[in-house]
């Protein structure tokens, strides 16, 4: 399984930052093909990065989408529409969407059979808040929310990954230790061996929260984690190379 380490921007970076940014970053880019390397940009950057990335062996991804093709949605973004600006991969409930914007699993279970119909490969994102790890209740909370994201696709899992995010270690500087990261990672794996026997870890398990240059190789050295979702410190080019390329 070859590893994926994605950069999730979030609502950062302009047209020209991200010029700026992709510049720089590609000068780091060696052996693409020894691991998968993704970016996530807002949605107004995603032409541009696609045209700087061609050739690169950098994939591009989206940050979010609607399960539609088209019609009256007002400010969403369907999957065609992605694909076209070259979009292989896009970032599906993600805690900020889930507890800012008040998506519920109905609606990403809907957004991850549209991506598995239509082509396009999901980053489910599952994870508990604090108060949940603290009731004992992290394994219940990510289960249900991969049973319910999941539902009808059981048997196209090898065409989704799964980012294990939880929610206290979002941009808060202080990450999961890669024990427990590793412990709901395995958690994670034997469900998906459940859900689908055929999967045979075609589903990477990517970790994320508070994921930075001097910690990458803590989590990278442990077989059960199959990559990373990098926020804050994917934004600056070096610093993202650095965890790209800290394993
Ligand atoms: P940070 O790396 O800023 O903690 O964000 C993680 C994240 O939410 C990636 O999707």
């Amino acid at each position: 399984m070859r590893r994926l380490i994605a950069a999730n921007w979030k609502m950062n970076k302009t047209v020209s930052e991200t010029e700026d940014y992709i510049k720089k970053f590609l000068k780091f880019v060696e052996h693409p093909e020894s691991r998968e390397i993704l970016i996530c940009p807002p949605f107004t950057s995603l032409y541009v990065a696609s045209k700087l990335l061609q050739g690169s062996g950098v994939k591009l991804g989206a940050q979010n989408c609607f399960y539609k093709d088209s019609g009256a949605y007002t400010g969403e973004i369907s999957i065609p529409m992605l694909k076209e600006l070259g979009c292989e991969y896009v970032i599906v409930g993600h805690s900020e969407r889930r507890h800012i914007f008040g998506e519920n699993d109905e609606l990403i279970n809907k957004k991850v059979v549209a991506c598995v119909e239509k082509g396009i490969r999901p980053i489910l994102c599952v994870g508990e808040k604090k108060e949940e790890r603290e009731a004992g209740l992290t394994f219940k909370v990510v289960e249900t929310q991969i049973r319910l994201a999941l539902s009808g696709v059981e048997e196209h899992t090898d065409k989704i990954d799964i980012a294990y995010e939880p929610v206290w270690a979002i941009g808060t500087g202080i990450p999961a230790t890669p024990e427990d990261a590793v412990e709901v990672h395995t958690f994670i794996r034997n469900l998906l061996n459940e859900l689908n026997p055929k999967n045979q870890r075609k589903t990477r398990i990517l970790y994320g929260g508070s994921v930075k240059p001097e910690n990458a190789a803590e989590f990278m050295k442990h077989e059960a984690i199959n990559g990373l979702l990098v926020g804050t410190a994917s934004l600056d080019p070096e610093s993202f190379a650095k965890i790209v390329y800290s394993f």
